[in-house]
């Protein structure tokens, strides 16, 4: 196949490059780094961050971006077609099938938790939770908005349910209305708003001072030096560094197909070298400078060190849902300012998910033909029906063990395939020159070495350390309530089922194509 001219194009580079910023910076940004940092021995979790950035992060990106635009100029906007390109065997197809599946597995549980997000910026502008002051209490008003508890607050699950619902409405009526006039529009009001919202939360943190004068040791320069000061004694400790790479992959958004799907609407002499690097900076900079600016720092300024290492450990949605809105609502205009939090988080989620569909949305245009919108209404089925399960039986673990498969040990194992393909089986000369093509800027030569050697080898280390220290230990639902085992199958039964499902059409395009040809 050539050139077919027909596809979708990005409107302006500048939309171009806040879509794939948009793409990368998510929930992730500032919800689980500052958790991760603050876990990971505060500033000294920077060190293997940055090495794995300049290591794994950069050259993935340009290996996605690379990879991405090669396979548009065949037609092809998903890892399938875009593998089948690189690497002429029958199988090649196959593996691609993982660029769909991960992408599509996260954005069925992500765009629920981002459906939490706007419920509490609207219970922000209403003060719905303004007279709970005590963490258990709220933390009960989350679990029991979740359908994890039962509570005086919500009696069932259906107002998460509601906003399940205008989330996933406000999703596919973006992706309905494709690259420019859908994502592309997003990402150019969206990512502005959302940098303005961050930059006015972090002033308003970073100028609280010490709130409670009786307690002299809680104040946001301890806050900074919580997240900041490094524990170097955790650099020894191989749970640091594998967490440090899991943050690297999840935050830019690398293994998962998105990058490489929306890199397939340039054109073939677009520059993709300086537009990878000003992605990844802008990542960079929402995540380390925004997103360490704000929720810890304020957590420690209002409760302490002590509580604020508690409210780590229960991760990322005690820190984001449950401490953020007791201090919002100790704060002059607190209303206001959950209002923008919860919204800012709201828009880093919508331009990270639009990008999850469109791997999928890609696949069924380009390889069968068929419009966008058909696209968009099969895709949106698919999801709404297995989010249900999410929604469900969150409390049954479910949305963990999709999390960890898709979100966690896939990106590794599909940033590690999509790297040997590029740089060893298509060829590192070939690959270099293609990434280079169009460049406004030269990639360093370093880099040629790192994509080629450090990149793949890295990946394969990191891949086994969680095949042996995690993926085995969940894989045989080791430490596992014994309640949650049939609906953690039940997550596995549905990954399952949409891989085959996904199977079942790369041949049916494959082999309706070959007659075509024929
Ligand atoms: N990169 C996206 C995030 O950080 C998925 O949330």
């Amino acid at each position: 196949m050539s050139q077919t001219g027909e596809r979708e194009q990005w409107g302006t580079r500048i939309g171009l490059i806040l879509a794939v910023a948009g793409n990368a910076v998510g929930l992730g940004n500032f919800l689980r780094f500052p958790v991760q940092a603050a876990q990971n021995g505060g500033g000294a979790f920077m060190i293997p961050y940055f090495v794995f950035f300049l290591i794994l992060g950069i050259p993935l990106m340009w290996i996605e971006w690379g990879i991405g635009r090669h396979g548009g100029k065949f037609g092809h906007g998903s890892a399938p077609g875009m593998f089948d390109v690189i690497w002429k065997n029958r199988v090649a197809k196959y593996f691609g099938s993982l660029g769909l599946i991960i992408s599509l597995v996260i954005m069925i549980y992500y765009t629920y938790i981002e459906s939490w997000t706007l419920a509490f910026s609207f219970f922000s502008i209403t003060q719905t939770y303004f007279d709970l002051h005590t963490f258990d209490a709220m933390r009960n008003f989350l679990y029991s908005f979740q359908g994890k508890e039962t509570s005086a607050y919500f009696s069932s699950i259906w107002p998460s349910y509601i906003f399940m619902i205008v989330t996933f409405c406000l999703n596919f009526w973006i992706i309905y209305r494709g690259i420019s006039k859908g994502i592309e529009k997003l990402a150019k009001i969206a990512m502005p708003m959302l940098f303005l919202f961050a930059i006015i939360l972090a002033i308003r943190v970073l100028t609280l001072g010490t709130p409670d004068s009786a307690n002299p040791d809680n104040n946001v320069i301890n806050g900074l030096a919580f997240i900041w000061n490094p524990d170097f004694s955790q650099l020894g400790n191989a749970s640091v560094w594998l967490a440090a790479a899991g943050q690297i992959f999840f935050t830019l958004s690398v293994g998962m197909g998105t990058i490489q799907a929306y890199a397939s609407y340039l054109k073939p002499k677009d520059d993709i070298a300086l537009s990878g690097l000003s992605t990844s900076a802008t990542n960079e900079f929402a995540e380390v400078v925004l997103g360490g600016s704000i929720a810890i720092p304020a957590a420690v300024a209002f409760f302490g060190v002590a509580m604020t290492t508690q409210i780590a450990k229960g991760g990322a949605f005690d820190l984001g849902f449950v401490s953020m809105p007791l201090i919002f609502e100790q704060i002059p205009f607190g209303s206001f300012f959950g209002f923008i939090w919860f919204l800012l988080l709201f828009f880093a989620g919508i331009t990270s998910s639009v990008a999850m569909g469109q791997p999928i949305i890609a696949f069924l245009e380009d390889e069968f033909k068929i419009s966008r919108h058909k696209a968009t209404a099969i895709l949106a089925v698919v999801v709404l029906i297995s989010v249900q399960f999410v929604v469900f039986f969150l409390k049954y673990g479910f949305l963990d063990e999709m999390d960890y498969w898709a979100g966690t040990f896939g990106l590794a194992v599909f940033a590690l395939i999509e790297t040997i393909l590029f740089m060893w089986v298509f060829g590192a000369d070939k690959a270099w020159k293609e990434m280079n093509e169009g460049g406004d800027i030269a990639i360093p030569k370093i880099f040629y070495y790192i994509m080629k050697y450090i990149t793949p080898v890295v990946l394969f280390v990191i891949m086994i350390w969680w095949f042996v220290n995690d993926a085995l230990p969940i894989l045989v639902l080791k430490n596992v309530n014994p309640q949650n085992v049939p609906y953690i199958w039940g997550a596995r039964i549905l990954m399952i089922v949409l891989m085959l499902g996904l199977f079942f059409l790369i041949k049916l395009a494959w082999d309706k194509n070959k007659k075509k040809v024929i």
